[in-house]
């Protein structure tokens, strides 16, 4: 009996950033981005300390370099080919194509190179979802305007993504413009590049940086609509389900006011304007959104789909100083006791993928669409009998469940149009800015280091995903 419910047209893949994989940061008349004055252990956790915004590289940054997808890039994406990919996520460097930002004219060379990567793709039929902007604002905009704390950067960003809609307007149907548009509540500098110190940012500051970004989402969707009416451009949400640590309705509470700031990004994205709770939150800290008169109108152009990141769930109390909290994905939570956690000490939680995927679709009605998912592990590398390989059992453990509950929300009901695991090849991690914490089904030969020949290498998932993509989620059930 069949027992894989996923549509027959269901887009498949893997998902990427330019910061974390194309390396080549200067070349071809590329600008910085805040990703490249990043220092060694990150900046995504909130509390770590401010760091120095330099306008030069920081030496040590992995990120420089990335996985040199720039110039291995047919090598990979005939890796992604041959495991049967039907689409394949990545964001374009803002600074390529607008070095400092606030250019008068594109980078034609950045444009190019874009061009090339997706007449690759288009020859295998892999369909490009890009990001438009996946935390490496322009370091220029950064410095200068402290990033989206600063109206201007509207402005900024229309010129750009009008400038990549119409270069590839023929190329590409799927667009997201921006990742995890919430987390620039936790980490306003990766996020927003917001160079004020965290500890004192104003809530009204960063919630008029969250506007800012808001209103130009709104506008990208505007301009994609009338440059191709066939464009599908969503939004990207971290997303993270909340349980109440115990049955106090307190905690149930706290559970809530966790969800409604997230909720706040795709309400907005998805019905056109500011849900009534957030007023009261706004009345409660003294915020006032300043809206320019074009704002509430801007704002009315929705999504046509909602995607998402899911790694983890957290658990929320009134009283979160009684718990243990863990380590998180740029947000975290009380750690909950039913839950094991990854290396790193984000709690894997399958079912949660589905609650996240029902809650969703009952919210909004909308196409969802998973964009990351994944496990970051420590990988050993041993000698296979096709050469070097990783045993990664573990890695498909967690993708198999968290497919398998994918599966019980397409019966739930939920639409959905793909799925695309996070770092399908390795890639520099976004929050520890390490190569250690991999998530491939592809090893790249590079240390923390920086050592290594960048050479690459199928993993045993490699050919477990390939199978799953084959059969259309089938094989998820086979022993
Ligand atoms: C998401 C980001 O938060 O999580 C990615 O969109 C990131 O850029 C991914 O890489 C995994 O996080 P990390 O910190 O393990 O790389």
């Amino acid at each position: 009996m069949t027992q894989s419910a996923f549509p027959k047209d269901f887009l498949w893949g893997g998902a990427t950033a330019a910061n974390q994989f194309e390396g080549a940061y200067n070349s071809d008349g590329k600008g910085l981005s805040v990703q490249d004055v990043t220092p060694k252990g990150g900046v995504a956790m909130p509390g770590s300390s401010s760091p120095v915004i330099t306008d030069q590289p920081t030496p040590d940054n992995l990120k420089l370099e990335g996985i040199d997808f720039y110039h291995r890039y047919k090598e990979d994406i005939a890796l992604f080919a041959e495991m049967g990919f039907k689409v394949f996520r990545m964001s374009i460097a803002w600074s390529r194509i607008f070095p400092n930002g606030d250019d008068e004219q594109p980078n034609e060379a950045g444009l190019a190179f874009y061009d090339k990567i997706f007449d690759e793709l288009a020859k295998y039929g892999i369909e490009p979802l890009v990001t438009l902007s996946h935390y490496e604002t322009p370091l220029h905009l950064a410095r200068a305007y402290n990033g989206w704390a600063n109206r201007d950067l509207i402005g900024f960003y229309e010129r750009y993504v009008r400038t990549v809609f119409t270069r590839y307007k023929d190329k590409v149907k799927y667009w997201l413009t921006f990742n995890e548009i919430n987390s620039v509540l936790h980490a306003p500098f990766m996020s927003g590049g917001i160079v004020t110190d965290p500890e004192k940012l104003s809530k009204q500051d960063l919630y008029q940086a969250v506007h800012h970004e808001l209103v130009a989402s709104a506008l990208a969707t505007k301009i994609g609509h009338s440059i191709n009416p066939d464009f599908k451009i969503g939004c990207m949400v971290l997303a993270m389900p909340a349980y109440a640590m115990t049955a106090n309705p307190l905690d149930q509470l706290a559970v809530r006011e966790f969800e409604n700031q997230n909720y706040l990004f795709s309400d907005i994205h998805a019905r056109g304007k500011y849900p009534n709770y957030i007023k009261r939150y706004f009345k409660e800290n003294d915020i006032t959104i300043n809206f320019a008169p074009e704002d509430e109108e801007l704002l009315k152009n929705t999504v046509d789909f909602i995607s998402f990141s899911y790694y983890m769930s957290v658990a929320q109390a009134h009283n979160p100083e009684d718990y243990s909290t863990g380590r998180g994905n740029i947000m975290g939570g009380i750690s909950n006791p039913y839950l094991e956690s990854s290396e790193w000490g984000w709690q894997i939680d399958p079912i949660g993928l589905r609650l996240v995927l029902n809650a969703f679709y009952d919210r909004y009605q909308l196409p969802l669409f998973i964009v990351e998912n994944g496990l970051g592990a420590k990988d050993v590398l041993v000698e296979g009998p096709n050469g070097p390989t990783v045993e990664d059992d573990y890695r498909i453990d967690y993708l198999q469940k968290h497919l398998v509950q994918v599966n019980e929300a397409l019966k739930d009901g939920v639409e959905l149009l793909g799925y695309t695991t996070w770092g399908p090849i390795d890639l520099v991690s976004a929050s520890t800015a390490e190569l250690s914490k991999r998530y491939g089904f592809i090893y790249v030969d590079r240390n923390d280091d920086g050592t290594g020949s960048l050479a690459r290498y199928k993993k045993k998932s490699f050919d477990w995903y390939k199978k799953v993509i084959a059969s259309n989620g089938e094989a998820l059930y086979e022993a």
